[in-house]
């Protein structure tokens, strides 16, 4: 086993939208391999680069940056309606594509699975229903565990499709017919189309995992982007209101076939404040003047889905219990420009419940969702500090802010941002 081994991990810490995309575009010049490892086009990740602006939903990041090699792993749910759009979309633009790789494990999000995740949200009804993207997830992963699945090496071989998806189909037209009061699927509406879909995503098929390892072994630069974050965790996050897949730094080994000691760095992306999208608990979240002034200077509306975001304050336990969950050896701070003029900045260090103090985060959805934060309020400040390019050019109590959370999580923030913009970014 080499010992050159440089491979980065980047996760998000909180409810997502932390702006992952944009750290990796920016760390992009020096990374050889992009990965995907986990989620599928639930995620949008934001790139804006000379002005131009790129959402990710299913490709890593790092797609423009031309002749390097991206990755989609086996833990991905693919929707390859959605890779073929995003593909072409790069190649219109002029980017190459040829250097992209998809696992034939991964697993295909069909017309069914988006079907189902919008009429179980329908059945759950107001109070229960999660607030998904509606892009099919859930039901994809579901089928996956269940070995009901087709994954991308099934879409390759008509006669194996034929045969899995006749009885597949079957399964779903019983619960579509019965349980949602729906037409039926025909087979041929589903098998003609999945069969194109096959012949289209055949020559990105690869071994990733093989790919992977000699990447690594190589010393190759190994960026692993995940998507969504530690919060919406299937097993960590604030079940039910989570992804269905593992979005804390495990899913990484999971989703690709490397190895925990492949690891030599985990970023956590944290945001400088906190936004969730979709339904859950969300004890920092700001229901007066300043949680709108947030959505409005951080244009906080779903990448993916256009929903505005929840706002709120930055939430100490919260991030402690998501750096232990990752093992989170440095943090990218994100969007610390948007706090300017926001007066005094709170932060969240404990929770009050029933009269008694709470300094860690707590993992029952329900007690969650009762939590009154206890606040401790920062200075802030009023200069612009999107044309900021060192940590010394930061307004004093800019300087103090990070500072502050380096010293609560125990954990250096390597890198700043100041603005959308790759450049937009001061590195310490
Ligand atoms: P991701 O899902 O974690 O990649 O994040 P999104 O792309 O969904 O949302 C982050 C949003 O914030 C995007 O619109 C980014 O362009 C933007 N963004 C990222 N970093 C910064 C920053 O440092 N400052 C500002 N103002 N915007 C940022
Ligand atoms: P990125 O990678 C923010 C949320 C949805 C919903 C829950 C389940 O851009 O940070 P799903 O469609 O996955 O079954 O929805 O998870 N969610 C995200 N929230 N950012 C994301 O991705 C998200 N992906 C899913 O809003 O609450
Ligand atoms: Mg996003």
């Amino acid at each position: 086993m080499s010992s050159n081994k440089n491979v980065d991990l980047l996760v998000g810490a909180q409810w997502g939208d932390e702006g992952k995309g944009k750290v990796v575009d920016m760390l992009g010049s020096e990374v050889d391999v992009f990965v995907r490892f986990q989620g599928g086009a639930n995620a949008g990740h934001t790139v804006i680069s000379e002005g131009q602006k790129v959402v990710f939903h299913l490709l890593p990041s790092g797609m423009l940056y031309p002749g390097k090699l991206c990755v989609l792993g086996n833990g991905l749910v693919i929707d390859p309606e959605q890779f073929l759009a995003e593909t072409s979309e790069l190649f219109n633009k002029g980017q190459d594509r040829a250097r992209l790789a998809v696992s034939p494990h991964a697993h295909v999000v069909m017309p069914y699975h988006k079907m189902l995740d919008k009429l179980q949200e329908e059945a759950r009804g107001k109070g229960r229903k999660i607030g998904t993207t509606g892009r099919g997830i859930g039901p994809c992963y579901v089928d996956k565990y269940s070995r009901s699945g087709l994954r991308v090496e099934d879409l390759l071989n008509p006669d194996v499709l034929r045969d899995r998806l006749t009885y597949i189909l079957e399964e779903k037209n019983q619960l579509f017919t019965k349980l949602y009061n729906q037409k039926p699927l025909p087979f041929d509406e589903i098998y003609e189309p999945a069969k194109k879909w096959g012949e289209a995503l055949a020559p990105y098929v690869a071994d990733t995992r093989a790919l992977l390892r000699k990447a690594v072994d190589d010393g190759q630069h190994i960026l692993l982007e995940g998507a969504q974050a530690a919060l919406l965790d299937i097993d960590h996050g604030t079940y039910p209101y989570v992804t269905s897949s593992s979005t804390s730094a495990a899913g990484a080994f999971t989703g690709t076939g490397l190895a925990p000691n492949d690891l030599t760095r985990v970023i956590a992306v944290v945001k400088a404040y906190t936004t969730r999208v979709g339904e859950g608990p969300f004890p920092t979240e700001d229901f007066e003047e300043a949680g709108e002034i947030l959505r409005k200077n951080g244009g906080e509306y779903g990448a993916t889905t256009g929903r505005p975001r929840r706002c709120g304050w930055l939430d100490i336990p919260a991030l402690k219990y998501s750096m232990e969950l990752n093992g989170a050896t440095v943090i990218a701070l994100t969007k610390l420009d948007v706090l300017t003029n926001m007066g005094g900045i709170k932060v969240c260090t404990a929770y009050e419940l029933d009269g008694e103090k709470i300094t860690s985060w707590p993992t029952d959805t329900r007690v969650l969702s009762e939590l009154k934060p206890v606040y401790e309020i920062l200075p802030g400040w009023n200069e612009d500090i999107t044309n900021c390019k060192t940590f010394e050019e930061l307004p004093a109590n800019a300087q103090a802010y990070v500072k502050y959370i380096e010293q609560m999580l125990n954990t250096p923030v390597f890198l700043i941002g100041v603005g959308a913009d790759r450049n937009q970014t001061i590195v310490r």
